[in-house]
């Protein structure tokens, strides 16, 4: 025998698995413009139909401004979530339906305080205006407060109790100069409002109606306060993180996993990616992966590369690429002051820039080009890729990592008083095939410049160098520490202790490596390549700390301690907290 009252539930929940679980999401991006409009009340109104119609997440912002009465905007009603701010401003319809919008994430916020903002939706004249905001299923503001204010008809709305759906306890509410009070979100007729937590109430995260703590089994969602009353489907509820094929999680799946044989951090297989609130194994297109996330862009100190057929960021080191058009084109025959700016932070130059006849005259080198490697040569002036002439204020070319010159040979004249470009191997730069005879002719004599002492440092090699100092030597003699020349590394002493890259290059020891006196400290790069370690050892690497609660790709955590050696020991399998 069953009891009725239980057959009713069971088929209320099969009716809510079917009606609620088709879950859809069809993700949409939101916009930043703020109060700025564009062109006439139609295009205005066609631009947000074209953006919205059909979406039910909104990656981004919602904003409504300056739509006068009139228009349908029923194709919001999918729209289930927005990652971003809700602003509804100077706006004269009666009624926005957004009914379905359950959550606000707030991750951008409107005048870095608002997730819901809702302003001066009447004209001054008329008697037109907002009167409802139906956001009757609106339970969270994850981030973020609210702001409604001088919404002469609006009633309904600024009376919900707010605080049960901002989570941010800080979070402003200004609610101010809006219509009469009434308790609902919409006409009390038709809908039913969200009452406050005081009330005897369950229901928590499902409904629209009451609001209660689950059964403590039950995790986060319920239809009911009893231990069978938990909710399964979850996936028609947004996840207050991830929602990961359909089951919230507080991350999605990492990128890397700690590998219990080699005790290093591996990539994972199985990772995912943060798309807004969702975890995905691949970005879609259009989007590159940063870190453990989709972005529509990479952030500025980051570059997009390919790698394995998909697009992700990566720190750029140093300057991060940028391309910029150089002299000769029409428009564009000198650089100048007038567009010197546009040069700031290049890194390639797509034109010409080496036809140097006339300089500032409180510099006496070209070091703002102390990082030009390369000179293609695609054009050449007569058959020449490099000319300095007529500089008397020059006394040193300053090209210190000038390694090639790939097509054209030099012009380098007239240039009264400069000296080392005697000293540079230039045959040994040119690649070209067209090269000729460099023209080098009524520069300072070598002589003179030998006699006062203007001549490479001596832990310069013989190849020469570009000016004054250990830092313009084209190669060292013994070692180099960025770019400049030394005679030693610091391998037995100093700080911190160092290596001998393969070119010669001195290279910190890894940090966690543990300073030696009379020997090396390190052999190489890694925390593995340490002759001893300062503070903790997992495997062959050195740490500062043991490794605990890193993810090792299936279900468990794993949680290490220090033994009395200072080595790495996995806790019992059982422990979860180490
Ligand atoms: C709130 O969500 C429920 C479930 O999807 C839906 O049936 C109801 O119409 C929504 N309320 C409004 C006012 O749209
Ligand atoms: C969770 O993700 C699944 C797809 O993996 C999607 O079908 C479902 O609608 C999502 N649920 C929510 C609440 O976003
Ligand atoms: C140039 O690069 C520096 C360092 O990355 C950055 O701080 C600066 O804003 C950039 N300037 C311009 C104009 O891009
Ligand atoms: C570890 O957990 C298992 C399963 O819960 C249990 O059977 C076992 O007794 C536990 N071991 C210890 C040492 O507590």
């Amino acid at each position: 025998t069953q009891d009725p009252l239980s057959v009713g539930m069971i088929s209320a929940t099969v009716l809510f698995v079917s009606l609620l679980c088709v879950c859809l999401s069809v993700v949409c991006p939101g916009t930043q413009n703020g109060l700025s409009s564009t062109g006439s009340q139609e295009i205005q109104y066609n631009l947000i139909k074209d953006r919205y119609d059909g979406c039910e997440i909104i990656m981004g912002n919602l904003e409504i401004t300056q739509i006068e009465s009139c228009w349908d905007f029923s194709f919001l009603k999918e729209i289930r979530e927005v990652t971003g701010y809700v602003l509804i401003a100077m706006n004269h319809f009666q009624e926005i339906p957004l009914g379905q919008l359950r959550v606000i994430r707030g991750n951008s916020l409107y005048e870095r305080r608002f997730a819901l903002s809702v302003f001066f939706n009447y004209p001054k004249d008329g008697s037109n205006g907002l009167r409802q905001l139906g956001l009757a299923n609106l339970t969270e503001i994850l981030e973020g407060g609210v702001q409604i204010i001088n919404n002469k008809y609006l009633s309904y709305a600024p009376w919900i109790f707010w605080r049960d759906i901002i989570s941010d306890n800080s979070a402003p509410i200004d609610i101010q100069h809006n219509g009469e009070r009434g308790w609902c979100w919409v006409s009390p007729i038709s809908h039913i409002p969200k009452l406050s937590q005081d009330t005897p109430s369950y229901m928590y995260g499902l409904s629209f109606l009451l609001s209660g703590p689950c059964h403590e089994s039950c995790g986060d969602y319920c239809w009911g306060p009893n231990e069978d009353q938990c909710q399964i489907c979850e996936c028609q509820i947004a996840c207050r993180h991830f929602n990961d094929s359909g089951a919230c999680v507080p991350q999605c799946p990492q990128t890397l996993i700690y590998n219990k044989q080699t005790f290093q951090m591996d990539t994972n297989p199985n990772a995912k990616y943060q798309y807004g609130s969702i975890c995905v194994s691949q970005c879609p297109t259009n989007f590159v992966v940063d870190d453990s996330s989709c972005v529509s862009v990479c952030p500025p100190d980051k570059m997009e590369v390919e790698r394995g057929g998909q697009k992700q960021c990566e720190l750029c080191s140093g300057l991060c690429p940028k391309v910029c058009e150089g002299t000769g084109a029409e428009h564009r025959q000198t650089v100048d002051s007038s567009n010197i700016d546009s040069f700031i932070n290049c890194t390639k130059i797509q034109g010409n820039i080496l036809n140097i006849q006339s300089w500032p005259k409180e510099l006496n080198d070209l070091s703002v080009f102390s990082s030009l490697t390369t000179i293609q040569g695609r054009s050449l002036y007569k058959h020449f890729s490099l000319m300095v002439m007529h500089i008397h204020t020059l006394t040193s070319l300053g090209l210190r990592s000038l390694r090639e010159i790939s097509d054209g040979s030099a012009y380098i004249s007239q240039n009264a008083n400069l000296c080392y470009h005697h000293t540079v191997n230039w045959p040994q730069m040119f690649r070209g095939r067209r090269v000729r005879v460099n023209n080098f002719n009524n520069n300072r004599p070598l002589a003179e410049c030998v006699a006062e002492g203007h001549v490479c440092d001596p832990l310069c090699s013989d190849s020469g160098c570009w000016g004054p100092g250990p830092d313009q030597c084209v190669s060292c003699r013994n070692y180099r520490r960025d770019g400049t020349c030394v005679a030693s590394c610091n391998f037995h002493t100093g700080a911190p202790r160092e290596f001998a890259g393969s070119d010669g290059e001195c290279v910190a020891c890894h940090p966690e490596c543990k300073p030696q006196s009379g020997t090396s400290s390190c052999t190489g790069l890694g925390a593995d390549k340490c002759m001893a370690c300062t503070n903790l050892r997992d495997g062959p690497y050195c740490m500062s700390f043991c490794p605990t609660g890193v993810n090792d790709g299936q279900r468990g955590l794993i949680f290490k301690y220090p033994n009395r050696e200072g080595h790495c020991e996995p806790c019992h399998h059982n422990c979860t907290q180490g």
